[in-house]
């Protein structure tokens, strides 16, 4: 039997777009098939034009379709789809913003998406890592322990919630930013972890002179007109202390847990007050603290306790939650977060990288909510 067109349908059927993970056939991305003996032509409309990962499509359509019995090369060419086409994915993707209920188009596109964050049926699992005060390693933290999570095999995403001060990019390494889709963006993903950053959107060097409403809205943005697609987890970086950003970000995500970071060196007191103060006044609930840079481990095999040591235990217990990890001072996990090589991936064997292993490992299992929302029941109220 000859290969039929809806043959070669079928073989790119489970075919996804690499970024998207949806068949490239539901998107509407194969336009023309056309057979001639062992040759198969396959027309394929980006959805953006320059799509950064086109060859990859290349290749997936290719093995998919040289895998047919019979065909022996497959010729491919690609167009970009028009605005409507877009707007289709898009709408397909993340919904239409003026068509959900309550909505006001004449406000801007937002206004009628929801958080999917904030559904009570959402299955996702936020994490705030938060702190008292600046340079504690909170971007580390949430960076590395994204990875970590991603890394058990989660589906993991994260928020640079420091629109000031970001760093979560460059930690990562991310090397493309997020393909707007309509107005939707698509986050790059680097180490399983999906990511947005106001570091996407302005230069390094640039200062980011937003303040209040556009604050707000960017980072309403950063939760409505992404392209997130349900992840375990959402990790958001929060800037230092208990400004506007962490204050709104929390708003946006009632159904959030704080882990709060703090060195061995800081008066437990005060930022237990900052801390609570901040999780009181959000109504979010702390759910543990990690200690960074608890101890330098020499070559000698010692213990150095640079900074100090207690500061962990002790705004843990004066907040009454765990402890949940201690992370010496790593010069790979500091080299790796400023040229992209996060220490998860770069050198997963050191005592750091298991120190974050192991607490990803408590956040997933021993610090998972007992009561998990049942999203059967959506299908039968
Ligand atoms: N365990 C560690 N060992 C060595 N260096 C570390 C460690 N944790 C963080 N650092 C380094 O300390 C500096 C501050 O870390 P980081 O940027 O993660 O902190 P932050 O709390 O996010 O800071 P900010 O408040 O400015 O957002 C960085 O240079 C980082 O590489
Ligand atoms: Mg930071």
């Amino acid at each position: 039997m000859p290969v039929t067109e809806s043959d070669v349908l079928d073989a790119l059927r489970p075919v996804e777009d690499p970024e998207l993970h949806r068949s490239i056939v539901d998107l509407g991305m194969v336009r023309g098939v056309a057979i001639d003996g062992g040759v198969v032509a396959v027309r394929i409309a980006l959805t953006v034009a320059g799509c950064p990962l086109r060859n990859e499509i290349q290749t997936r359509v290719s093995d998919a379709v040289v895998a047919l019995d019979g065909i022996d090369r497959v010729d491919l060419d690609f167009t970009v789809m028009t605005d409507e086409e877009r707007a289709a994915v898009r709408e397909m993707l993340i919904g239409d913003p003026a068509s959900t209920a309550g909505s006001n188009p004449t406000h801007g596109h937002s206004e009628g998406r929801t958080i999917p964050f904030a559904d009570p049926m959402s299955r996702t699992r936020v994490l705030l890592i938060a702190s008292g005060k600046g340079g504690v390693g909170k971007s580390s933290v949430s960076a590395n322990l994204a990875i970590a999570l991603a890394q058990r095999g989660k589906k993991v995403a994260i928020v640079d919630a420091d629109v000031w001060g970001f760093s979560i990019p460059r930690m990562l390494g991310v090397e493309h930013t997020p393909v707007v889709i309509d107005d939707m963006l698509v986050p790059p993903q680097t180490h399983g972890v999906s990511c947005i950053s106001m570091g996407f959107f302005v230069e390094e060097d640039q200062p980011v002179m937003w303040r209040g409403p556009m604050l707000h809205k960017a980072l309403e943005q950063f939760l409505t007109d992404v392209f997130w697609d349900e992840p375990d987890f959402l990790v958001v970086d929060l800037p230092p202390g208990t400004g506007d950003v962490a204050l709104s970000i929390s708003g946006y995500l009632p159904r959030s847990e704080m882990y709060v970071v703090t060195t061995p060196q800081e008066a437990a007191q005060k930022v237990a007050q900052r801390a609570a103060y901040m999780a009181k006044k959000v109504q979010i609930e702390v759910k543990g603290i990690i200690e960074n840079m608890s101890w330098f481990t020499g070559d000698d095999g010692k213990r150095y306790q640079v900074f100090g040591e207690g500061g962990g235990a002790r705004l843990a217990e004066e907040l009454e939650v765990p402890l949940i990890g201690q992370i010496p001072i790593s010069i790979s996990l500091r080299s790796g977060s400023d040229t992209g090589d996060p220490i998860m991936a770069a050198d997963p064997d050191s005592e750091a990288a298991a120190a974050i292993r192991a607490m990803a490992e408590r956040i997933d299992v021993e610090l998972a909510p007992t009561r998990r929302p049942n999203r059967g029941l959506k299908l039968l109220s």
